[in-house]
């Protein structure tokens, strides 16, 4: 028999006699299964917590985060892709009848459903059956729900032209021109240049940076004589003498002779 069974202690007027339903239980009558939230338990909390920390961050060290260019809202050449976890959401909106006209049912209504039953479902599904295939309805919306964001996600990553992201968000390094050279003065007034590889010549939506690769003048002139890829030859109006300025200005990566 215990000691004390039978007996009421109310000595202390702060304990009451019967158990209130919401006041956790005393944990005193299990001796070495409890201990001090402090500093013992909190300590245990911070040093499993300063493991995880230090383990982090050697993940980003070793994985650096896949930083692109600085974002240019100007830039409508650019196609932004979510984290990974909204893959699923971006990918649907690529579909006909929930993008364009209808982006309203892909972008409020679908996910506004799917998210909306799954807030109610413990007011909807009061059964008091537990066992997953006891379940059809529950389960098998579940499923349906898992299957397809895998599969969307899966579709977005297989479809994202990952090469031209890459190539596209390259960071480049930022080169001061010398815009008081006469080379830049050529530039910036001929040939229309300046529209398209833009007034630092780092290039912008519709033309690469002048500076990627290191041409001679020689072939520079021979670019903006006969064009290259998707620049037209024949822009140039200047005379032989502003064109030899140029190419070499361009060649010495808009730097001075
Ligand atoms: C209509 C827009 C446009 C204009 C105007 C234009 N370019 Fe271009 N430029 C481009 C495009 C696009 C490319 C990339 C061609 C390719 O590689 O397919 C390019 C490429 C170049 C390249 C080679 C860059 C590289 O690394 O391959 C040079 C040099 C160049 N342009 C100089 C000029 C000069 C000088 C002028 C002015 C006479 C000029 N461009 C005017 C669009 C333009």
């Amino acid at each position: 028999m215990h000691k004390g069974k039978g007996m009421k202690f109310v000595g202390d007027s702060r304990v009451p006699a019967e158990r209130m339903p919401n006041i956790p239980k005393d944990y005193s009558e299990y001796p070495g299964k409890t201990e001090a939230f402090w500093p013992n338990f909190l300590l245990k909390e911070w040093m499993v917590g300063a493991v995880f920390l230090v383990g982090y961050l050697c993940l980003t060290i070793a994985h650096p985060s896949p930083l692109e260019r600085v974002a240019d809202p100007t830039d409508t050449g650019y196609i932004p892709l979510p984290d990974w976890y909204f893959l699923f959401l971006y990918q649907l909106l690529k579909y006909k009848y929930v993008s364009g006209d209808f982006t309203v049912i892909g972008a409020v209504i679908m996910p506004g459903l799917a998210f909306g039953a799954l807030l109610l479902a413990p007011f909807l599904d009061t059964g008091k059956e537990r066992r997953f295939y006891r379940r059809p309805i529950a389960s098998g919306l579940m499923i349906l729900a898992l299957l397809s964001s895998i599969y969307l996600t899966w579709e977005s990553v297989a479809q994202h032209d990952w090469e031209a992201a890459a190539e596209y968000g390259k960071i480049v390094e930022e080169v001061e021109v010398d815009t008081d050279a006469e080379g830049y003065q050529i530039y910036s007034t001929q040939g229309s240049c300046i529209g398209c590889h833009g007034d630092n010549m780092m290039g912008g939506a519709a033309a690469p940076s002048m500076f990627e690769h290191d041409y001679t003048p020689e072939e520079i002139i021979e670019i903006i004589t006969n064009g290259k890829g998707a620049m037209p030859g024949g822009l140039f109006d200047g005379t032989e003498e502003e064109l030899q300025i140029l190419a070499e200005f361009i060649s010495a990566d808009g730097q001075p002779e």
